[in-house]
C-alpha cells in the first residue's frame, strides 16, 4: 500500500519543515546503486567527466561536495524507478504545488573525509524556489527535496544538518547570512547556532524529506569512507533543468508514462515534419 502522510505528518512538517522517512529504498535497490557508484568512480578517477548522458562534478573546496554525479536519471533503470518511489511521491505530491510535479534537479554527492556543506536558505528568502505556504489544506512548496542515504550516515559521517522551523523566519539568520563580511562557517564552528542545529542520522534506505526554504547544509565528516546521498529535487510542473541537462529521447521512450510526466511534464510542441518529395 503507498504511504500517504497523515494529520501528524502533516502537523510535523509544517512546524519543522522536515521529515524523516525509514526504509523507503530496499537493500537490492541500495545495492545496487552503489555498484555502479562504485563504477562510475573508477571512471571519473580515470579522468572521464561524462558517463553517458551522467556529469561527474568534482569540487576542489572542502565546504561542499567532494564529487557529484549530476543528472543520475540516466544513469540506469534503479534510478529511473524512483522518480516516483511509492514510499515517498504522495508526501512530494500533497508538499509540492499539486497541480504536477517536475525534478528540476538531481544528483548524487559524495562527501570524503574532511568535507561539510555550509549552511544555507531560510525562510526570509520568498523567491519561487525557497517558497513554504499553507492554504485551505494544501501545501505549496517551491522546491522539495528529497535526501536518500544510500549508505548509514551516523555522528561524524557528514550527516544533513538542519534547523527545524527555519523555513517560517522572517528575519535572515545573522549567524549564516552575513552580508559584506563573507560567511562565516557556521558548521565547522557553530557557536551560538549549536542549539539550534539537527543533525539528521539515517540507516541506508532512509530519506529525509525538506523544504528548501529550511536553513541546511552538512557537517563535518570526520570520519574515513564517504557519505553517499541520492538527491532528488522535485518542483512545480512548469520549471526547467536547474543545469539545463535535458533527458535524452531514449531515457523518455522508456520510461513508464508517469514517470515521463515527472520529467518531462510539458512535453515539446513543434510543427509537423513536411516531407518533400
Ligand atoms: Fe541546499
Amino acid at each position: 500500500m503507498t504511504p500517504m502522510p497523515d494529520k501528524w505528518d502533516d502537523y510535523c512538517f509544517d512546524l519543522e519543515g522536515f521529515l524523516i522517512l525509514e526504509n523507503v529504498v530496499s537493500p537490492e535497490l541500495i545495492g545496487e546503486i552503489n555498484e555502479k557508484v562504485d563504477e562510475w568512480l573508477a571512471l571519473s578517477d580515470a579522468g572521464e567527466e561524462w558517463l553517458g548522458n551522467v556529469h561527474v562534478v568534482k569540487n576542489e573546496s572542502t565546504s561542499s561536495h567532494s564529487v557529484s554525479f549530476r543528472n543520475v536519471i540516466e544513469g540506469g533503470s534503479c534510478f529511473e524507478a524512483l522518480i516516483d518511489n511509492p514510499n515517498w511521491i504522495e508526501f512530494v505530491r500533497r508538499y509540492v504545488d499539486n497541480h504536477g510535479l517536475h525534478i528540476w534537479m538531481n544528483f548524487l554527492p559524495i562527501i570524503h573525509q574532511g568535507n561539510h556543506v555550509r549552511l544555507h536558505s531560510g525562510g526570509h528568502n520568498k523567491m519561487y524556489r525557497t517558497s513554504f505556504w499553507y492554504h485551505d489544506d494544501r501545501f505549496y512548496c517551491g522546491n522539495l527535496n528529497i535526501f536518500l542515504a544510500l549508505n548509514d550516515i551516523g555522528p561524524g559521517d557528514g550527516g544533513t544538518l538542519v534547523v527545524p522551523g527555519s523555513h517560517k523566519s522572517n528575519l535572515s539568520n545573522p549567524l549564516v547570512h552575513q552580508k559584506g563580511q563573507g560567511r562565516k562557517n557556521y558548521v565547522l564552528e557553530p557557536g551560538d547556532m549549536a542549539p539550534y542545529l539537527k543533525e539528521v542520522h539515517l540507516k541506508a534506505g532512509d530519506a529525509v524529506l525538506f523544504t528548501d526554504a529550511l536553513i541546511h547544509g552538512a557537517s563535518v565528516r570526520t570520519n574515513e569512507g564517504e557519505r553517499r546521498a541520492l538527491i532528488y529535487r522535485y518542483s512545480s510542473f512548469w520549471t526547467r533543468d536547474r543545469f539545463g541537462y535535458e533527458y535524452s529521447d531514449e531515457l523518455v521512450a522508456r520510461l513508464t508514462p508517469a514517470r515521463r510526466k515527472i520529467i518531462r511534464p510539458i512535453e515539446p510542441s513543434k510543427p509537423p515534419v513536411v516531407q518533400y518529395e
